[in-house]
């Protein structure tokens, strides 16, 4: 009789995979940025057994500051370091030149801040991020509440249709104090366009499109086991 086949790895255990993974990334005796998410979150638990090996962590939000400090892990303010070695962090989607959708968390303006700041940016993701096209995913803007309907009626004209997130019936406030929009329906087939376009409009904060600040190395997490995609 023949062993019974093993079953598919679940979305969990793949991003406890590539957040295991991400590790052989960090630079012992540095400062490691460190993204939001629930694969991020695996990636702090991971980071936590090699503590001792790091300086500590910058961190891009406040549930990823108290993670980190609840595992022992000393948090530094941005404005306290000049440059980060690596930068690890999640993504909604990622495309075949590393650029990614990013915000499904509401922590894309610090996301992006910490990644500006970070020669490398380490993107840890399953396999069921990875597209050929960014868009499918409603694409996150952080905005200036005032200027919600405005915007609103731009992302029409570009072809979406954008939504204020809601939390608990209200909208949800991020760590910065704004409001999210979440843009469905947009192909963005240049996103380094898109996002130098929708950047410098009145009143959004940041738009949730990574292509300015790309990922140089995607961990993928398949059932086959991580692959590490280049895109220097
Ligand atoms: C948070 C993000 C996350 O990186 C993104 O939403 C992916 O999250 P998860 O790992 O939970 O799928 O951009 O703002």
């Amino acid at each position: 009789m023949s062993a019974p086949a093993s079953a598919a790895p679940s979305q969990d255990e793949l991003k406890a995979l590539v957040g295991r993974a991400a590790l052989e990334h960090v630079v012992r005796g540095e400062i490691v940025g460190v993204g939001t998410g629930s694969t991020v979150n695996k990636f702090i638990d991971a980071l936590a057994t090699i503590k001792d090996e790091i300086k500590g962590a910058v961190s891009s939000s406040v549930a990823s500051t108290e993670r980190l400090r609840a595992l022992g892990i000393e948090v530094f303010d941005s404005n306290a370091v000049d440059e980060l070695a690596v930068y690890i962090d999640g993504a909604d989607e990622i495309d075949g030149r590393g650029h990614m959708i990013k915000g499904g968390g509401a922590a894309l303006t610090r996301e992006k801040i910490v990644a500006a700041q970070s020669r490398r940016f380490v993107c840890i993701a399953d396999a069921s991020k990875r597209v050929e096209v960014l868009g499918a995913f409603p694409l996150p803007v952080e905005i200036i509440p005032m200027a919600a309907r405005r915007l609103m009626r731009q992302f029409a004209a570009l072809g979406g249709l954008a939504q204020v997130r809601e939390k608990d019936g209200l909208p949800l406030v991020t760590d910065n104090g704004q409001h999210i929009l979440d843009v469905t329906g947009l192909k963005i087939a240049d996103p380094l366009a898109f996002e130098s376009e929708v950047n410098q409009w009145p009143g959004v904060v940041t738009v949730g499109v990574f292509a300015h600040q790309k990922a140089q190395i995607c961990l993928l997490a398949t059932p086959e086991g991580v692959q590490t995609l280049r895109y220097d």
